[in-house]
C-alpha cells in the first residue's frame, strides 16, 4: 500500500465508510509540499476495493504533479467514493462524504470530477468548508470543465505550431475521444479556430450534435485512437494509451483533457520512438484546477482566471524545450521530473 510501483508514497489515505448512507470513501493525500492537497471528487462503479484504491492513489499522484506545474499554492489529493449497488440517498451520501473530508481537517480539499456535480459540491459544504466548484454569490466559479477544455485548446495550439510546424488549426485534424463535460467545449473551440473534427462517445446522441453542429465525422468508439488524424485528444477515460493501443496511433500530437492517459510510462516512451509528440495530460487539463482553486482563494475573475489558463501553452512550449535540451528524455519523463523538482513548498 505505500506507493505504487515506481512512485513515491502518500502521506495520508483515509478509508471511510457509513453505514447509514452505505458511504464508501477514498481520500488519498498524496503531498502537501506545496499546501493542502486539492483535487476532486470522482463517483464511480469499481469492479472492487483494491480498484477503487489503485484510481485514488494514481490521481491524488496526478493532482500533486499538476498542481505543482501549474505553480498553485496546493498539493495533491483526491477522493472517490464507491458508487452503491442499490439505490441511495445522493443527498445523504454526499452530506457524510462532507464529513470524511471535514475530518481531515484542511488537509484535503475537494470539487468536482467524473461524476460529481455542482449540486454534490454544495451538499458537501454544509459539513466542511474544504471544497470549492461552487459558483459564489452566484458570480465566478462553479463547473471548472469550460476553462480545463481552453487549457487543453491553447495546448493544442501549440503543439500544433511547435511540433506540426502549422501556423493555425485550419483544416489540422483532430481526433476527439469523449464528448463530455470537457470534450464538447473543446470541439466548440477547435471548431470555431477551423479545424476537422472526427468524433468517438459511447452516447450516440452526443455524437449525432457533434455531426450536426461542427460536421464532424463519427468514428466507432473502437476506432478512434487509430483515426487518420493530425492530432488525438483523449478526453473520456484513463489508460487508454496502452501495449494495444500504441502501435495503432495515427496522430502525431496527443494533448487531451482524460487524467493518466498512459497505462505505463514504457507506453510514452513507445510514443516518442515512434514520433508521436504526446503533451502530459496533467500539463494540458490544470484549466480547471486552476479555475476552483482561484476560487476557493476567492480570486476569482473571469478575465484573470483565462489569462492564468492560456499560460499552459507557455509551459508546453517550456517542456518542448526541456524535451530537445535532455538526452533522449520523453515528453511524459521530462515533465514528471519538472513537477517532481516543484513538490516543494513556493516562495511567498
Ligand atoms: P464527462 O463524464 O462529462 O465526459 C466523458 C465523456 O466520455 C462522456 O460523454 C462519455 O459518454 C464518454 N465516454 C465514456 N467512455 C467512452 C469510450 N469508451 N469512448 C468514447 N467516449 C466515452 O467527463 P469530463 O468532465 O468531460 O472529463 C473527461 C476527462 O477529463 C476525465 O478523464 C476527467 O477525469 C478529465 N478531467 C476533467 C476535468 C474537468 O474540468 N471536468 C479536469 C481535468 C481532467
Amino acid at each position: 500500500l505505500f506507493g505504487l510501483p515506481d512512485q513515491p508514497a502518500h502521506e495520508r489515505v483515509l478509508l471511510a465508510s457509513d453505514e447509514a448512507t452505505g458511504l464508501k470513501t477514498i481520500l488519498a493525500v498524496h503531498s502537501t509540499a506545496r499546501g493542502p492537497a486539492f483535487g476532486g471528487c470522482r463517483f464511480w462503479t469499481y469492479g472492487d476495493d483494491q480498484a477503487a484504491l489503485t484510481d485514488a492513489l494514481r490521481l491524488a499522484q496526478g493532482m500533486s504533479l499538476k498542481n505543482a506545474l501549474a505553480d498553485l499554492p496546493f498539493g495533491g489529493g483526491k477522493a472517490v467514493i464507491l458508487k452503491p449497488a442499490g439505490d441511495f440517498d445522493r443527498a445523504a451520501l454526499f452530506t457524510a462524504f462532507g464529513r470524511a473530508v471535514q475530518s481531515l481537517n484542511g488537509a484535503y480539499i475537494t470539487a468536482e470530477d467524473v461524476g460529481t456535480t455542482t449540486a454534490d459540491m454544495r451538499v458537501v459544504q454544509q459539513n466542511t468548508p474544504f471544497v470549492s466548484g461552487i459558483p459564489r454569490d452566484g458570480a465566478f466559479g462553479g463547473d471548472p470543465s469550460p476553462k480545463t477544455a481552453w487549457g487543453v485548446f491553447v495546448s493544442i495550439e501549440a503543439g500544433v505550431k511547435l511540433h506540426l510546424k502549422r501556423e493555425s488549426l485550419a483544416g489540422v485534424r483532430v481526433a476527439l475521444q469523449g464528448l463530455g463535460a470537457v470534450g464538447w467545449h473543446l470541439a466548440e473551440f477547435l471548431h470555431m479556430a477551423g479545424a476537422k473534427l472526427v468524433v468517438a462517445d459511447v452516447d450516440a446522441a452526443k455524437v449525432a450534435r457533434a455531426q450536426e453542429k461542427f460536421g464532424a465525422v463519427a468514428v466507432g468508439i473502437h476506432e478512434i485512437l487509430s483515426a487518420d488524424v493530425d492530432v488525438l485528444a483523449p478526453c473520456a477515460l484513463g489508460a487508454v494509451l496502452n501495449a494495444q493501443t500504441v502501435p495503432q496511433v495515427r496522430a502525431r500530437l496527443i494533448a487531451g483533457a482524460a487524467n493518466n492517459q498512459l497505462a505505463t510510462v514504457q507506453d510514452g516512451d513507445a510514443l516518442h520512438a515512434r514520433g508521436v509528440m504526446y503533451l502530459p495530460d496533467y500539463l494540458v487539463n490544470a484549466g480547471g484546477i486552476i479555475s476552483v482553486a482561484r476560487e476557493y482563494r476567492n480570486e476569482g475573475e473571469e478575465t484573470a482566471v483565462m489569462v492564468e489558463v492560456t499560460k499552459i501553452a507557455e509551459r508546453v512550449a517550456e517542456l518542448l524545450e526541456r524535451v530537445a535540451l535532455s538526452t533522449g528524455g520523453t515528453p511524459a519523463r521530462v515533465a514528471d521530473a519538472w513537477a517532481r523538482s516543484k513538490l516543494v513548498r513556493p516562495a511567498v
